[in-house]
């Protein structure tokens, strides 16, 4: 079953606000286990104490022994295990991105934003080498600004060799104000958006891909 882990080097491009929005869009339809790795704990405190919609069950965990077996196990029976972690240095994002079946990486347009993720994404292959394995890695740019967007950061990605879904989600206060909502956006831009790379990781089996109501807290 899919462990989808939601990492960058930086603090601030969106790992938190990315797995809120994977949370709250995805729970109705999915058996899902919500792990969190950071030890600011703001997922996990965001997903008992503001969240509002479909429950799913949330773990926080910001030892690196104890991570790695949580996986493991709520693997073998949830459909998706979505990760948030710290940002780099921390040894339970570390232990996510090696348990991972992919990793997505939230990245601002900047031109220093993509060198972190460059090396998020190089750090992802290192990994995925030392444990034999393929770990698949995409960027996710976030807080995008039409206008600045970013001829420029898709080139510069292609310049680093990243991939970049083609999904990405606009600086907007639907999802700026979720920290304190609850609400995850489902009509409007920010719903199209949602609903754009929720399609996306479908198609890339990083999420699972059908739907069935299997709600179990
Ligand atoms: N697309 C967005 N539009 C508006 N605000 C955003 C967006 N993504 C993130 N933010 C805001 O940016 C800040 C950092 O986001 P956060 O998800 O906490 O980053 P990280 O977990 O990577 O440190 C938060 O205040 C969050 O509300
Ligand atoms: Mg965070």
């Amino acid at each position: 079953m899919p462990v989808l882990t939601v990492a960058s080097s930086k603090g601030g491009p969106g790992k938190s606000t990315v797995c809120e929005i994977l949370a709250g869009a995805l729970a109705g339809s999915c058996h899902l286990v919500a792990l969190d790795a950071d030890p600011t704990l703001a997922f996990s405190r965001w997903a008992s104490e503001t969240y509002e919609g479909p429950a799913f069950k949330t773990i926080a965990e910001t030892d690196e022994a104890r991570l790695a077996h949580l996986i493991a196990e709520h693997a073998g029976e949830a459909d998706l295990v979505l990760v948030d972690t710290a940002g780099f240095g921390n040894r339970a994002a570390t232990v996510a991105m090696t348990s991972a079946d992919a990793v997505l990486i939230p990245a601002l347009a900047g031109e220093a934003d993509i060198t972190e993720a460059e090396k998020t994404a190089r750090l992802v292959e290192g990994l995925a080498r030392a444990a034999r394995r393929e770990i698949p890695a995409r960027v996710l740019f976030n807080r995008v600004r039409r206008t600045t967007l970013a001829k420029h950061a898709g080139s510069e990605l292609e310049r680093a060799k990243l991939v970049r879904l083609k999904a990405s989600l606009s600086d907007l206060v639907a999802y700026g104000e979720l920290s304190y909502s609850g609400r995850v956006p489902l009509s409007g831009t920010a719903g199209t958006e949602v609903a754009a790379l929720v399609a996306e990781l479908r198609k890339l089996r990083w999420i699972p891909a059908t739907t069935r109501n299997a709600v179990r807290p």
